[in-house]
């Protein structure tokens, strides 16, 4: 039989590192793919010998240019075979439009979708011709709104929706399932720790953990499952999206930011 891989990245820390465990547990091989640093070998030699799966690994930055491609060469080029791709790398910033640069826009906005979309389409070929294959895209509950004091990391979430979503319909009919991860706040790296451990209790009530948001994922991916709310904040938020006039939903979703 044929050796597939499934490929994540960001997989060097937080939700990629737990989905990359996730699915080493379920016996998957991974390609794993983040920036350059000693994590990811060190991650790849773990899931190596406690899961006795196979393990590769490929330090790239993503939003540079031609770096999708490179991904998908670096694969080709190895003969690893893809049956599940895993979007997950992407980053984020909190506060008033103009406290980051306009650099810095361009870099969150190359990773969470330039990155994105043209790692899906180098792979997208291959995949189809698969009797079954996978796309998990990491979204957020700023999927759902436009977000004041986090202006553009939502709306490059809420592409992240609307691309999986049409994605999803125009590939119906092939073997190709595209689905996208809508995670309420989850504890992951050191300075997002900080922060909400400097939040109150109530609010700390609706955080998670990577392991429980890359099992239920994994899981809700592999039913086929077309929006995934890991958690009850995110089905909340989904319901209010569908609910609640727009104009209300911007006052609550503003008044709660604005405080964050
Ligand atoms: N944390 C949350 O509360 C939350 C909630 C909902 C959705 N999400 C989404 O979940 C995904 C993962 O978030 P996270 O909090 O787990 O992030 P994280 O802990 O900051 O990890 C990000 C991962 O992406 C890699 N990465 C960052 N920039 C990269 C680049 N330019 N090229 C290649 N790899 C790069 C990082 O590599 P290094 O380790 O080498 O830096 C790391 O492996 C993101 O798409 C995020 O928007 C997060």
């Amino acid at each position: 039989m044929e050796d597939y891989f499934t490929l994540v990245t960001g997989s060097s820390s937080g939700i990629g590192k737990a989905i990359s465990v996730e699915c080493a547990k379920r016996g998957m091989n991974l390609l794993l793919v983040a920036l350059p640093g000693e994590k990811l070998e060190e991650q790849a030699a773990e899931l190596k010998s406690k899961y006795k799966v196979k393990t590769y690994y490929y330090h790239i930055d993503l939003t540079e240019k031609d770096a999708p491609k490179k991904v998908y060469v670096w694969t080709r080029e190895n003969g690893y075979k893809i049956n599940m791709l895993i979007n997950n790398a992407g980053m984020g910033a909190e506060g008033p439009f103009e406290r980051q640069s306009a650099s810095y826009y361009n870099t969150m906005m190359q990773l969470n979708m330039v990155a994105l979309v043209l790692l899906t389409r180098f792979f997208i070929t291959d995949l189809k011709k698969l009797p079954k294959a996978y796309i998990l895209n990491l979204g957020s509950i700023s999927s759902y709104f436009p977000m004041p004091y986090k202006i553009v990391y939502a709306a490059t979430k809420r592409f992240v929706l609307s691309f999986t979503r049409a994605l999803r319909e125009e590939l119906r009919n092939t073997p190709v399932k595209v689905s996208i991860t809508c995670p309420g706040p989850v504890f992951t790296n050191s300075k997002l720790i900080k922060l909400l451990r400097s939040k109150n209790r109530f609010i700390q009530l609706f955080y998670n953990y990577p392991p429980f948001v890359a099992r239920y994922s994994i899981k809700a991916l592999l039913k086929g499952k077309t929006v995934i709310r890991t958690d009850l904040l995110s089905k909340v938020l989904y319901l209010t999206e569908k609910i609640f006039p727009q104009y209300f939903k911007q006052k609550i979703i503003t008044r709660i930011y604005r405080k964050f």
